[in-house]
């Protein structure tokens, strides 16, 4: 499969790299493709709501800015793996400006789905597993996994076992 992983962390030696990294490492063992965007450092604004994408622009969206290089593999993937820190009770800015660009194509492509949380303290996903399960109602697509890891947890051998499995399991 080729696997797009969007991290949404703008933090380089974060919590949320390492998982993406562990997982990778399982992925490409099995022979999966994995391309990594960090999307936490790239400019790329919310959806501006102008309908030039579903009008004039026949799925193309209007601002031209990294969301750009981010379209042809949202084009291309089998699976996608949204990977996000929580900011207050939620996705970061940056992953959420990103989701919200989901609207120019209409759906990505990919059918499989993954999830991956980072936060400081537990029992703050309600909100965005909310979110990622009714993006994905909404796209007719399947959950592959869901996985989380706050404060002491994020860089345990113990959890980034886990990714790494999970990579391991596709
Ligand atoms: C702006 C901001 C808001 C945050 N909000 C929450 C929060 O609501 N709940 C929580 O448990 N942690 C919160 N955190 C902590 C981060 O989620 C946590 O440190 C996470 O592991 C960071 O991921 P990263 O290392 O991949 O950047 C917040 C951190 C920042 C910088």
């Amino acid at each position: 499969m080729n696997i797009l992983v969007l991290n949404g962390s703008p933090r380089p030696k974060a919590n949320t790299k390492a998982h993406i990294e562990a997982f990778k490492e399982g992925a490409e063992a099995k022979g999966h493709s994995v391309r990594v965007f960090n999307v936490g450092n790239m400019k790329i604004n919310g959806c501006l709501g102008c309908e030039y994408c579903h009008t004039k622009g026949d799925g193309a969206c209007v601002q031209k800015d990294d969301m750009q290089e981010i379209y042809p593999y949202l084009a291309n993937s089998d699976m996608v793996v949204i990977a996000s820190p929580i900011y207050y009770w939620g996705f970061s800015g940056q992953m959420m400006s990103l989701i919200t660009r989901f609207y120019a194509p209409g759906r990505p492509a990919a059918d499989k789905y993954a999830l991956f949380l980072s936060s400081g303290s537990p029992g703050v996903y309600d909100a965005p597993v909310s979110e990622y399960k009714s993006i994905l109602k909404f796209f007719g697509a399947t959950n592959m996994g869901i996985i989380t890891a706050y404060g002491d947890q994020n860089q345990s051998e113990e959890k980034l076992k886990e990714f790494k499995d999970f990579g391991l399991s596709l």
